[in-house]
C-alpha cells in the first residue's frame, strides 16, 4: 500500500493524476492530505481517485486508518507537493497532523516532491530542513526550474505526476525492474561464494549505471556525438543485477539487447542524461557513471536541415553541457559510493595514466576506471584493459579481458571498499 501526502500548495491539483498512476499501476493507494491542501484540492476528488477516505485529522481518522497501522502498513510514503511548511514540519519532528504524524512513524521509504516558490525553496531553513532529511535517508526528488504560479521563473515547480510515480515505481520495484533479474554471464566464471547470485552485501541494494553516448543535436537529422557503444556500462548492469542489486540503467543511444531485470531508461542528449540521473541518485548505493557525455553541444539547433547551398563552410558555437559527475559527487549521501570513468590518452605532458589519476584527484569519486583510448582502442570492443584508481589517484586495481570480467572486478573493488 502506498501513502500520498499532499501538502498544501498549488501543485496539490496534479495530484490525483499521481494517485491514479499508481492505482493503474495495481497498488493501493492511501491519500492523506493537510487541511491546506484540500483548499487547493477537494477531498471529493482524493477519494474518488484513491478509492478510499482523505482525512486530514488525526482524530477524524477511522479504526485502522490512523496513523501507526498507516505508517506501519505502507510500503512507501510520497508526499506530493511537498511544501516549505509541510517539510519543516517534518524535519522538526512534529505530529500535528494526520500526515506528519504517519510520517513519524514510518520505516518504509519516504519520498518527498518539493514544490514552493524559489525563494522559500533556496531558504537557508528550508535547505537546512532538506539537508536533515536526506541525512534520514528520505528521498528528496528534484524541483525543475520553469514559470512559477507568481509569475516568477526558477526552481520549485512540482516533478511532473508521470515522473513521480515512475520513481516510485522504480522504487518499489514494480516499474521495468521488477522482470528477474538476468543471469551475470561472468557469474559462471568465479566461484559463487565471491560473486554470482549468492553474494548477499549486493541484494536490496540500488545501483544506477550510466552508459553509451551522448548526442548533441545540430539539425534534425545531425548530431555530435562519440563512438562509445555502452557495453562496458550494460556489463557492468548486468554484473550488479546478477549479483542481486536492483539496478537502474541511464542508457544514451544504446543498440545493445538491455536484459529483463534492469530498468532502463533511454536518453540521447547529455542534458536529458543529467535530468535522468539527478532524481534516480537519491536513491542509488552505487553510482556508476560510465556513460561518454559530451562536455559541449551546439548552440542551437537548427529546425530545418542545414543546407550546404550558400555555406563556403560554417563555425559551430558551442555551449558547456553540465558535469553530470561532479554534480553527483556534490549531491552524494552518505555512504553512497560513485565510480568515474576515465578514457585518456597520453601527450606529450603526462601518459594517459598520469591524466586519469589527476583526473581521479580532481573529480572527487571513490573509484575511477581508468583506460588509455589511445588510437580509439577499446570503444566499441568486446574486451578491454582497465586500472581502477583510489581517490588520491592511487593504483588499487588491475583488469583485463572480456567487459563482463572488468565488471566483475570493479564491483569487487567496490565491494572490498565497502566491506573491507
Ligand atoms: N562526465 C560527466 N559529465 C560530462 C562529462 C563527463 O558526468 N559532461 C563523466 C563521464 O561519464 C566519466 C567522467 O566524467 O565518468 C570523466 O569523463 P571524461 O570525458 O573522461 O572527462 P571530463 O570530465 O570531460 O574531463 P576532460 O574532458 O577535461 O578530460
Amino acid at each position: 500500500m502506498i501513502v500520498v501526502g499532499v501538502s498544501g500548495g498549488i501543485a496539490a491539483y496534479k495530484t490525483p493524476a499521481l494517485i491514479r498512476r499508481l492505482r493503474q499501476a495495481g497498488h493501493e493507494v492511501r491519500v492523506i492530505p493537510t487541511e491546506a491542501a484540500l483548499k487547493f484540492v477537494g477531498a471529493a476528488t482524493l477519494e474518488a481517485v484513491s478509492g478510499a477516505p482523505a482525512i486530514s485529522d488525526v482524530f477524524g481518522a477511522e479504526p485502522g486508518s490512523n496513523h501507526v497501522e498507516l505508517a506501519r502498513t505502507a510500503d512507501l510514503v510520497v508526499v506530493a507537493p511537498a511544501t516549505a511548511d509541510l517539510i519543516a514540519r517534518y524535519a522538526a519532528g512534529m505530529a500535528n497532523d494526520l500526515l506528519t504524524a504517519t510520517l513519524l512513524g514510518v520505516k518504509a521509504p519516504v519520498v518527498l516532491a518539493p514544490a514552493m516558490h524559489s525563494a522559500m525553496l533556496e531558504h537557508p531553513a528550508t535547505q537546512a530542513n532538506l539537508a536533515a532529511l536526506r541525512q534520514r535517508d528520505v528521498i528528496v526528488l528534484e524541483s525543475p526550474s520553469g514559470a512559477l504560479t507568481s509569475g516568477d521563473t526558477g526552481p520549485g515547480r512540482m516533478m511532473e505526476p508521470e515522473q513521480i510515480a515512475t520513481m516510485v515505481l522504480e522504487l518499489l520495484g514494480s516499474g521495468p525492474a521488477n522482470r528477474p533479474p538476468p543471469k551475470s554471464p561472468a557469474s559462471t566464471a568465479k566461484p559463487q561464494a565471491e560473486t554470482g547470485p549468492t553474494d548477499s552485501t549486493w541484494a536490496g541494494h540500488r545501483v544506477l549505471v550510466s552508459a553509451g553516448g551522448t548526442r548533441e543535436p545540430l539539425d534534425p537529422v545531425r548530431y555530435l556525438g562519440n563512438t562509445s557503444s555502452g557495453k562496458q556500462g550494460l556489463a557492468i548492469a548486468v554484473a550488479a543485477a546478477g549479483r542481486g542489486a536492483t539496478v537502474t540503467l541511464v542508457g544514451a543511444n544504446l543498440k545493445l539487447d538491455v536484459p529483463d531485470g534492469i530498468a532502463l531508461v533511454p536518453v540521447s542528449t547529455a542534458l536529458e542524461m543529467s535530468n535522468a540521473m539527478a532524481p534516480r541518485a537519491a536513491t542509488a548505493d552505487l553510482i556508476v557513471m560510465a556513460a561518454a557525455v559530451a562536455d559541449f553541444r551546439p548552440a542551437a539547433v537548427a529546425a530545418n536541415k542545414i543546407k550546404r547551398d550558400g555555406h563556403g563552410g560554417f563555425s559551430l558555437e558551442l555551449v558547456a553541457n553540465p558535469d553530470i559527475l561532479a554534480a553527483l559527487v556534490e549531491a552524494r549521501r552518505p555512504g553512497q559510493v560513485i565510480i568515474g570513468f576515465a578514457a585518456e590518452t597520453g601527450d606529450r605532458d603526462a601518459s594517459a595514466l598520469e591524466h586519469a589519476a589527476a583526473k581521479a584527484r580532481r573529480k572527487g569519486t571513490d573509484l575511477t576506471v581508468a583506460n588509455d583510448v589511445s588510437g580509439g582502442a577499446i570503444f566499441g570492443q568486446d574486451s578491454t584493459r582497465v586500472v581502477l584508481l583510489d581517490k588520491v589517484g592511487q593504483i588499487v586495481g588491475q583488469a583485463e579481458g572480456s567487459k563482463s570480467a572488468v565488471a566483475e572486478a570493479i564491483l569487487d573493488a567496490v565491494r572490498a571498499m565497502v566491506v573491507g
